[in-house]
Order: C-alpha cells, then structure tokens, then sequence
C-alpha cells in the first residue's frame, strides 16, 4: 500500500517554535509515542504555564526529553548501569527512564518537586530537529488535557488545546500510538511504570532478567487508575460476550461503538471517533497483552475505570 509522506515542517516554522520555546511559550510537536506539549524545561514560568494549559496538578512530573544520551548525566545522578544499558539500546525510542536527579538542573516544577526526574530521547525527526535547534531540554507531557486521551495528529492537539497553544508542528500521525514506557531505575532495581511503546519483553531481554510492572503508582498521573478517558463510558467486555451485551446496550436505547482488535497505533484515533459519532458507550475486547498489545490492554482498563465514576449509567 502507498504510504503518505509524512509532512515536515519548514525550517522558518522551526526556528519559530524555537523562537516561542526560549521566550517561555508552548510548542506541541509529534513524537513517535503522541504528541508532546513542549516547554523549556529550564524555565520556571515556562513549565507553570504548561501544567496550566493541561490542567495538571503540580505534583505531577513531566518527562522531560533531550537530544543526546549525554542527558542523562546532564540531568541525572547516580545512573545505575541498567539504565545506561536502556538508554545504550533504547534510545531514540519510546523509552523513558527514571534516575535521580541532580538538584542544580532544570525547573523544580519539572519534576514535581521530587529528588527523581524522567528523561527520554524521542526517536522523531521533527522532535529530534527541535530538540537540536532549541539546544535545550524540552519538558513535554502528551498535548491533552489531563486525564484524556492523548493526541496521536496535530488535528487531535488543535482540537483539544486550540488557542492554549503558541504553535503545532504537524509531523504526521505518530507512528506507535501509545506513550512510552516508563522504567523506574531509581529504587536499587529496575520496574515498570507504565507500559508502552517498548514492550516489556524487549526490557527484560536487554536486562536477561524478568522487570515487574509496577501494580502502586505513587499518584503518577499516566499511572492513576481512571486516564485516558474519551467522553463515552469504556467498558470491558469478553469476546464471548460481545454479542449479548451489545444488543443488551443497544435495546436500551445506547449508542454503541465496537472496539476489537485494535492496533496501539489506531486507539487514540478510534476513541476519539466514538465521541465524534455521539457514542454512549464503547465496548472494547482487550488484545493479548505481549508486546504493545499490554499498553492498549492497560489503557483500555484505565480509560474504563474512569467512564465508571460518572457519565453513562450501565443498563
Ligand atoms: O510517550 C510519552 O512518554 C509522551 C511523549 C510526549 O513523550 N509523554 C507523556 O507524558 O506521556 P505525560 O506527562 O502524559 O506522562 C508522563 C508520565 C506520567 O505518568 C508521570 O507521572 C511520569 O511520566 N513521570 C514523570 N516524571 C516522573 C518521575 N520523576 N518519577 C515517576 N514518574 C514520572
Ligand atoms: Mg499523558
């Protein structure tokens, strides 16, 4: 099948979004995972406005990304030898890494005021040109407002941030479609976050060793057990079932979208199409959860756990 050329922006629009980044704007730009909302990371005032713009409650961290392994000495201390590994492999890519922090970098606010900081080298050609005419480290949480769905196209962040945003670089829809993994390297040993865009196999195969998934979360948000929300209520349904509850749904008067065997790179895009089609209800199977199939699975559980507080009441 023909493939698209992904649109790149010019070198004028570039030097803009460097222009808005150093004077303390906001710049959202396509990453592989989803779209980030980029503020200078050394910027007290920058990164109060980002945490504004997304809502966002102030103990709660943002990753940021820099252009060059080299920002993990920059930006961290005491790097155990498995997050170097990580970085070695992982980097570009969507990998995010958890170390200690070094206290005399970066906005306090970047962090959340913890002693720890989350850093990733997207693996994108436009982040990765911004990030090298910026210069600096770019703190970016995906371009939504907090606790919906992330964006995964520039037409997604301008619907959700319009005028919030100084600028959109559109690079296409991102190629994986959910976040990156988030390994904790911080406690003596190393475990998962978040899962994402790096399978969990690919970590422990790198490590020769089994990496937990993290079930407390320490109220990161991407971790919270209600994110991800699209407007319709998220339920999880066996495939058994599918055909039963559905109609169950629909005889009471419910508009129902279908959710089966979605692929991460097209989930975003497909609950964000259920709202737009007026659904009350998604009801989504969950995929086998190897490889990305884990980060679709537990995206789905979370989008569903927040649908149930409020919303369509299930008939
Ligand atoms: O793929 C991604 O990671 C995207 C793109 C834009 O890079 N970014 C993203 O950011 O998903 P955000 O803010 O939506 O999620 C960041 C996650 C949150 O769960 C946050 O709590 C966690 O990273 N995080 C950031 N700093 C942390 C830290 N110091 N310790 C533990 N978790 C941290
Ligand atoms: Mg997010």
């Amino acid at each position: 099948m023909a493939r698209v050329a992904a649109p790149v922006p010019s070198d004028a629009e570039l030097t803009r979004a460097v222009e808005i980044l150093r004077s303390g704007g906001l710049v959202a730009f396509p990453t592989e995972t989803v779209y980030g909302l980029g503020a200078d990371a050394s910027s007290a005032p920058a990164v109060a406005r980002l945490y504004r713009v997304k809502s966002r409650p102030v103990d709660h961290p943002v990753i940021v990304h820099v252009a060059e392994i080299s920002g993990l000495d920059e930006w961290g201390c005491d790097i155990p030898d498995a997050a170097r590994v990580l970085a070695g492999v992982f980097w570009p890519g969507p990998l995010t890494l958890v170390v200690a922090r070094r206290a005399d970098v970066g906005a306090d606010a970047v962090t959340g005021g913890r002693p720890t900081v989350a850093l990733r080298i997207p693996a994108q050609p436009v982040a990765l040109a911004l990030l090298r005419a910026f210069g600096r480290a770019i703190a970016a949480p995906s371009a939504n407002r907090f606790g919906r769905v992330s964006p995964t196209t520039a037409a997604h962040v301008r619907h959700d941030l319009g005028s919030d945003v100084d600028l959109v670089l559109d690079g296409g829809p991102c190629a994986i479609g959910v976040e990156s993994t988030i390994v904790d390297c911080t406690m003596g040993d190393v475990r998962i976050l978040r899962t994402g865009g790096i399978p969990r196999e690919g970590v422990e195969a790198m490590l020769g060793r089994r990496v937990e998934v993290a079930t407390t979360s320490g109220g990161a948000p991407g971790t919270l057990p209600a994110h991800y929300a699209p407007d319709a209520r998220v339920e999880i349904v066996d495939a058994d079932d599918l055909t039963r509850r559905r109609a169950e749904l629909t005889d009471a008067g419910r508009r129902v979208v279908v959710l089966a065997g979605v692929e991460a790179a097209h989930l975003y895009a497909r609950l964000r199409e259920a709202d737009a089609a007026g659904a009350d209800v998604v009801l989504a199977v969950l995929p086998p959860e190897d490889g990305l199939g884990a980060a679709v699975a537990d995206r789905l559980r979370r989008a569903a756990a927040a649908g149930s507080i409020g919303g369509d009441p299930s008939p």
